[in-house]
């Protein structure tokens, strides 16, 4: 079978077969297929779609183009959540601990931050110690003994992706939702979890900015996983302005920490609280959410929630201290700075995307894969949308290593104050979970 007649039958909008899709995937792995029919054959993609049992068939592929993890030596049942990424978003800190103390295993593969998006992998690494470059058999060995592990993606885990997640990026051919939904998923399943809780963003700090998009792409993903025979659920939820207050490495440890002591933004709580109940509910924990928020909210107020954190953290070599003395422990910026209201009223947004990209800049994050980061700076919002406001209130702290009388902190500051927007009349709460889908939304995506 030639890559030009896989091309031209994906060209003329025709559906591919599973050997297809398989021989295509392996001449990409192998190198037998080169970029430039690689890159035709995702615009093929991108133009004409394709179907789900097409996309069933090269997550399979894409899955299988290097190691699978198989986890049944470890546990009847292992959970894993996944986020789209948004700014803020430092729920695992909090969910998989969580989770876990209730006695179900958390195995997680995640990423690490890119843009104005952060990464699981950078958070945690800003503990002293802690690594998150695990074997697999050391990954298995923490998941055996402590119902918890996590590791960033090695590269042996779907290689595939790797190779063509790089050409759809400079082959304008990202945005098309097969290709982001088999991406995904094809990691998911090569990491081994058998039931997979997805939280799907939408808004202006989000790769989906509407609602609709964001639903096709989580059923797509949930029909993709549930054709793996993987138990699914997802959860659609709100991203226009941060989660929580803290956007920044350190910072979000820091957040994460009083979150699991019950003292956290509610937000954040709410958010980690939805995912985990659902990650009880596909692993057939409890049988209702009543069943599994008991179970959770128990954990917090016991502290075993916390306690499973040190744990997990000492486990992967981080300095256990974090958990009570976080100030000794993480790095901390050269200078912080609060930024005031101008006005007095009730702030009506802070747009998600705006106060990701102040935090790149200040270098939370990184704008190509593998650049440093600094762990310790970022900003902390103590005003978020529908909160009232008065004139000279703090509106935010910045985390930085410059200092606030020099032009790139002045730029920063510009970017927040423009991504706070603020009304003179009360403005409501904003609506955080938007949706929850659940086994029975399946396949209506195709
Ligand atoms: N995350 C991924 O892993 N792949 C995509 O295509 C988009 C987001």
């Amino acid at each position: 079978m030639l890559a030009t007649d896989i091309i031209a039958k994906k060209r003329d909008g025709l559906e591919l077969t599973r050997e297809e899709l398989q021989t295509f995937i392996e001449g990409i792995v192998s190198g037998a297929i080169p970029d430039y029919q690689i890159a035709a054959w995702l615009m093929a993609v991108y133009l004409r779609g394709m179907t789900l049992q097409e996309t069933i068939n090269l997550t399979f592929a894409m899955a299988h183009s290097g190691r699978v993890m198989d986890l049944a030596d470890i546990a009847p049942f292992v959970v894993d959540k996944h986020s789209t990424g948004g700014v803020g978003d430092k729920t695992t800190l909090v969910v998989a601990p969580l989770v876990a103390s209730t006695g179900l295993p958390v195995g997680k593969i995640s990423g690490r931050g890119l843009s104005f998006t952060g990464g699981t992998v950078d958070k945690l690494e800003s503990v002293p110690g802690l690594r998150c470059d695990l074997t697999v058999s050391e990954f298995k060995k923490c998941l055996r003994s402590h119902g918890i592990a996590l590791s960033g993606q090695s590269h042996d885990l779907a290689p595939a992706d790797g190779i063509l997640y790089a050409l759809r990026d400079v082959t304008a051919t990202i945005s098309s939702i097969p290709l982001i939904a088999s991406s995904i998923m094809s990691k998911k399943i090569a990491a081994g979890a058998d039931g997979i809780v997805l939280d799907v963003k939408v808004g202006h700090g989000a790769f989906n900015k509407t609602l609709d998009d964001a639903e096709a792409l989580a059923t797509l993903m949930l029909n993709i996983g549930h054709g793996m025979g993987r138990k699914m659920a997802a959860v659609l939820s709100n991203m226009d302005q941060p989660l929580g207050n803290a956007v920044g490495n350190a910072l979000e440890v820091v957040e994460a920490i009083d979150t699991l002591r019950g003292r956290g933004p509610a937000d954040l709580i709410e958010q980690c609280l939805t995912l985990a109940t659902q990650m009880l509910l596909v692993a057939g924990r409890a049988q209702t959410q009543e069943q599994a928020l008991e179970l959770l909210q128990d954990s917090l107020r016991n502290g075993s929630a916390l306690e499973k954190f040190r744990e997990w953290i000492m486990a992967q070599g981080g300095d256990p201290r974090v958990v009570n003395n976080p100030g000794d422990v993480l790095p901390s910026a050269r200078f912080s700075t609060v930024l005031r209201a101008e006005v007095s009223g009730w702030v009506c947004a802070v747009n998600a995307l705006e106060i990701g990209m102040a935090a790149l800049s200040l270098g939370a994050g990184r704008t190509r894969k593998g650049d440093a980061i600094d762990p310790s700076v970022g900003i902390v919002l103590h005003r978020k949308t529908g909160d009232r406001v008065g004139h000279g209130d703090p509106l935010c702290t910045v985390h930085s290593s410059f200092a606030p009388d020099s032009e790139p902190f002045r730029e920063v500051q510009k970017r927040i104050e423009g991504a706070y927007r603020f009304s003179r009349e009360p403005v409501p709460k904003p609506e955080l979970i938007l949706k929850i889908l659940s086994p029975q939304a399946l396949h209506q995506a195709d």
